[in-house]
């Protein structure tokens, strides 16, 4: 388990690429950061999430955090809006399926079908 000082150094990290990124209309992931997130394992998503992008030198990807979405049981739960395309969430999402999506969908705009619970459910 991550302590509070990672968790802090990632809501840093997110932020600051967030400010460089900020109103560039490209791909956004948003990551439900609630208590029940959390527990499920939200951080570490969210670190895999900072570090494929990284990998990737995708630096036009906004990176948000929002908090309770009210479907405890599929926590950690993603976001991905890509201009163009119906935004899909993504359940029960682990690290690696993380990194799937950022692979798929991000980087070549196929959805994972397998782990989507919703498309088209807020303006893409
Ligand atoms: S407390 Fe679990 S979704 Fe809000």
């Amino acid at each position: 388990m991550k302590t509070r000082q990672d968790l802090q150094a990632l809501r840093e990290k997110a932020r600051a690429a967030l400010a460089v990124r900020d109103s560039q209309g490209g791909a956004r992931v948003v990551i439900a950061m609630g208590t029940c997130g959390i527990g499920a394992g939200a951080r570490e998503v969210l670190g895999a999430l900072l570090d494929e992008l990284s990998l990737r030198g995708l630096s036009e990807v906004t990176v948000s955090q929002t908090g309770c979405k009210g479907l405890c049981d599929q926590e950690p739960l993603v976001e991905v809006h890509m201009p163009g395309m119906p935004s899909v969430s993504y359940g029960r999402v682990t690290p690696q399926i993380m990194r799937r999506i950022v692979a798929e969908q991000i980087v070549n705009g196929q959805v994972v079908s397998e782990y989507a619970i919703a498309t088209g459910t807020e303006a893409g």
